[in-house]
């Protein structure tokens, strides 16, 4: 059994949106390798046809180009990207996307897989201080075991 194998079992019934790539960041990588039902669900695919595709699939006119020169430059960086992104769904809806992507390294510390937890947020009402974080809060609230596992992890927290 390889850790992929244990990451993706673990994500399967996770109420998180998980999507894992290879760790080709050049174009026409990275490319999806695995993604959840939470996943297929946030993005309206089934899971089975997102492997193969890129990413980059739920972009559009709303998606703004400084956010990706952002995660580009993260991943190109093997870094971690906490970020909003306007994604669109297959049937041309969109939705604002919380994106916590993190490298996975094998043990001499090469990046081999990029993993992104995604969840959809929605403005918060009137006019919040802070950072961009402080201006989003999650569209639903849908906790379950693996919900808590990844707070203790820092997920969807602000750097
Ligand atoms: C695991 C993972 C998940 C990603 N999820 C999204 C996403 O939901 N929406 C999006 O627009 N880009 C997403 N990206 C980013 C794109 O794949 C791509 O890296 C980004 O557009 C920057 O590269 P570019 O400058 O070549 O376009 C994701 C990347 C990775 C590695």
């Amino acid at each position: 059994m390889t850790g992929l194998e244990v990451i993706c079992a673990f994500a399967h019934d996770s109420a998180v949106a998980i999507v894992i790539t290879d760790a080709m960041v050049e174009k026409p990588g990275p490319t999806i390798l695995y993604a959840n039902e939470s996943f297929a669900r946030l993005v309206g695919r089934p899971s089975a046809d997102l492997v193969g595709m890129s990413p980059r699939f739920m972009q559009g006119r709303e998606t703004r180009r400084p956010v990706l020169d952002q995660f580009a430059l993260a991943l190109a960086s093997a870094e971690r990207f906490h970020g909003f992104l306007t994604n669109h769904r297959a049937d041309g809806t969109k939705y604002v996307a919380e994106i916590d992507c993190r490298p996975l390294r094998n043990a001499e510390g090469r990046v081999e897989y990029f993993l992104a937890f995604e969840r959809e947020v929605v403005r918060r009402r009137g006019r919040p201080w802070g950072g961009v974080a402080s201006r989003f809060e999650p569209a639903s609230i849908e906790e379950d075991a693996s919900t808590q596992t990844l707070r203790r992890l820092g997920v969807f927290e602000r750097n």
